[in-house]
């Protein structure tokens, strides 16, 4: 195969200029096409890239110079197109959230595994040098057992995000639509973090309760969330997530692992404590996370280099389809508690065929 996957974009909207720029910016991606419904920022994208860009996703889907598509539409789009895209043959790396229930994830995944092509979701914890540290440093052992984790989320979203995003650059309505969206906050924002600690912890959740609700903003999704939920290897984990948190967050409070023998907290840089000296870190104190300087997340180059190196070399992608289901099965199991009222217990998480 060819030194550079070649890639197609669907989708020129708003997190789309970040990422075409992290494909220019990559070693290992190269444009070649573009594709929107909408004319006008698709021709932006193709005259910035100096590519084609066309309005009908069969045309981008047509070009054999095209090897791989990045999606990044409305999330009630990503499993039609990631699985049409599949069926052309194209490997895809579809944005956050994999999809907007199970049984899409589960129809992509058998989409891509019939068309021999590769699936991954633009997730970037799995690239990001201090998550990487993390990871290793809780495989170690350096904090012990991990006996809890901590979301915090506290945006202030302006009346103009939910048109027109943080630039304006489209209008629409998706993001206020339960609908077309999944939901609020824990499904556009926090599900990020789910992944990360997933990712960092190597833990599966195994049952959530939920409270959410929409008090300040007009849309049908929800502003505020609240969730605890069980690991599987007992760890309790809490969540506590809002857009319309005025003043926001002061403190500048953080994610954080709590371990029997240390804590990691998701400041910047991030730090560590350990109860005994292991992996050269210094026992009693906090310390700056030992992580390669310069590094942080949100590095778009970097998931462009991640997703197209695993498929030049026929490796599975960093990550899988399967990890983008696990981290939506758990948001959908808090939106399920939070409507019934009840803890739901999440059912096995699929693992991706080795
Ligand atoms: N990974 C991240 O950090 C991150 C950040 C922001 C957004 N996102 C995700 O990216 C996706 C897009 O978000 P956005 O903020 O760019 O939204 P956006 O509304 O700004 O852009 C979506 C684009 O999709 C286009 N579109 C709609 N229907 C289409 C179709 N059938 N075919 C092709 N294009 C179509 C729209 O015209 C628009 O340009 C969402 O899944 C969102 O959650 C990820």
């Amino acid at each position: 195969m060819a030194d550079r996957l070649r890639i197609g974009m669907i989708g020129c909207g708003e997190i789309a200029v970040q990422t075409a720029k992290g494909i220019a910016a990559s070693t290992l991606g190269q444009h070649v096409m573009v594709m929107d419904t909408d004319a006008r920022v698709a021709g932006d994208l193709g005259v910035t890239y100096g590519v084609p860009h066309t309005t009908k996703v069969e045309e981008l889907l047509a070009n054999p110079q095209v090897d791989a598509v990045y999606i990044a539409v409305p999330h009630y789009l990503h499993a039609p197109l990631a699985i049409q895209a599949a069926q052309a043959g194209k490997h895809v790396l579809v944005e956050k959230p994999i999809a907007t229930s199970l049984a899409e994830a589960d129809d992509m995944i058998a989409a891509a595994r019939d068309a021999h092509v590769t699936l991954s979701v633009a997730y970037l914890a799995q690239v990001d040098p201090v998550a990487q540290t993390m990871h290793r440093l809780v495989a170690a052992g350096a904090i012990g057992n991990v006996v809890g984790t901590r979301i915090v989320y506290r945006g202030d979203k302006p009346e103009s995000y939910w048109h027109g995003g943080y630039s304006g650059r489209i209008q629409t309505d998706w993001r206020t639509s339960k609908a077309k969206s999944g939901g609020g906050v824990l499904i556009m924002n926090t599900i990020h973090d789910l992944n990360t600690l997933r990712f960092i912890t190597g833990l599966e959740v195994v049952r959530v309760s939920a409270e959410y609700e929409t008090f300040t903003t007009p849309v049908e999704v929800e502003d505020y969330v609240a969730a605890t939920y069980r690991y599987d290897n007992g760890a309790i984990g809490t969540l506590e997530a809002g857009s319309a948190i005025r003043g926001r967050d002061p403190l500048r409070e953080v994610n954080r692992i709590y371990g029997d023998a240390g804590q990691i907290l998701f400041s910047n840089p991030a730090r560590i404590f350990v109860t005994q000296a292991v992996e050269g870190l210094q026992a009693g104190q906090w310390q700056d996370l030992p992580a390669p300087t310069g590094s942080h997340g949100g590095d778009r180059a970097a998931m462009i280099d991640g997703f197209a190196g695993a498929v030049l070399n026929g490796r599975p992608p960093v990550v899988q389809a399967e990890d983008g289901r696990a981290a939506l099965q758990i948001a959908l199991a808090a939106y399920q508690a939070g409507q019934e009222h009840r803890t739901i217990t999440l059912g096995p998480v699929a693992k991706a065929a080795v």
